[in-house]
């Protein structure tokens, strides 16, 4: 699976007057994936961007390949309640795969169904203290399990060290199921935590602050795939 690591830079972090260039940048210094943090100030407290600005960035991401030669997804991450409207208009403005918290949603199974309708994947997020028993009943509809290892809402926070448990107990449950499912872990990731993360069984990696706290992009990201390797 080594060569097979998602690293996901948060633009949540960038420099918003920016933006842009921010997302061709950090795709050049060698990201898979741009992690889009959408907050709604109800579900969480604090607000950020909607569908027009995702809508504003997939023509700088849809021709642009990672290390691998694969396209550079646009990863939505919906920290928003209710989901259905919104993972709508975001299926429209270009995602490429959208997650959601179940607890955020009334009807879990249908929130999943409406997003792959819309031809995109689809992902399940599970805050530090939510039990991922619903996963019993939708893992086989998944393409990504997200594993919150901070509370929602804000980047530059601590990695919460029992999400590693909780890692190895969807990696697990993923490897019983037998469906290719991404396990994506997102908050505190660092240079020197991510192969631990890694080791617990995760391979896709959100990171913010690490990234675009550094003025050498590439540098960070290069060190982060040397500490995968
Ligand atoms: C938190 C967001 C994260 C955040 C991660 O609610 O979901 O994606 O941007 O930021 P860092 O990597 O700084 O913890
Ligand atoms: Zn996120």
């Amino acid at each position: 699976m080594t060569d097979n690591y998602i690293i996901a830079p948060s633009i949540l972090s960038a420099d918003f007057t920016k933006l842009g260039e921010e997302v061709q940048n950090v795709v050049r210094a060698g990201a898979d994936w741009i992690h889009f943090d959408v907050m709604d100030n109800h579900y969480v407290p604090n607000l950020t961007f909607g569908p027009m600005i995702c809508e504003s960035l997939k023509p700088l991401t849809k021709n642009l390949r990672n290390s691998r030669g694969e396209p550079i997804l646009i990863d939505v991450h919906l920290m928003v309640s209710p989901v259905d409207a919104l993972a709508m208009s975001f299926a429209k403005a270009g995602a490429d795969l959208i997650s959601f918290h179940p607890d955020a949603s009334l009807h879990v199974h249908r929130s999943i169904q409406s997003i792959k309708s819309q031809g995109c994947k689809v992902g399940l997020v599970f805050n530090p203290a939510q039990p991922l028993d619903v996963l019993d009943e939708v893992i086989e509809e998944l393409d990504l399990i997200l594993i919150m290892s901070v509370n929602p809402g804000f980047g530059g926070q601590s990695f919460i060290p029992s999400s590693l448990k909780k890692i190895e107990r969807v990696r697990r449950r993923i490897d019983s199921c037998g469906k290719p499912i991404r396990l994506e872990v997102d908050g505190g990731i660092k240079v020197d935590n991510i192969r631990q993360v890694a080791n617990a069984g995760a391979d896709s990696f959100v990171a913010g602050s690490a990234i675009f706290g550094q003025p050498d992009y590439a540098k960070v990201i290069a060190s982060m795939r040397t500490a995968l390797d």
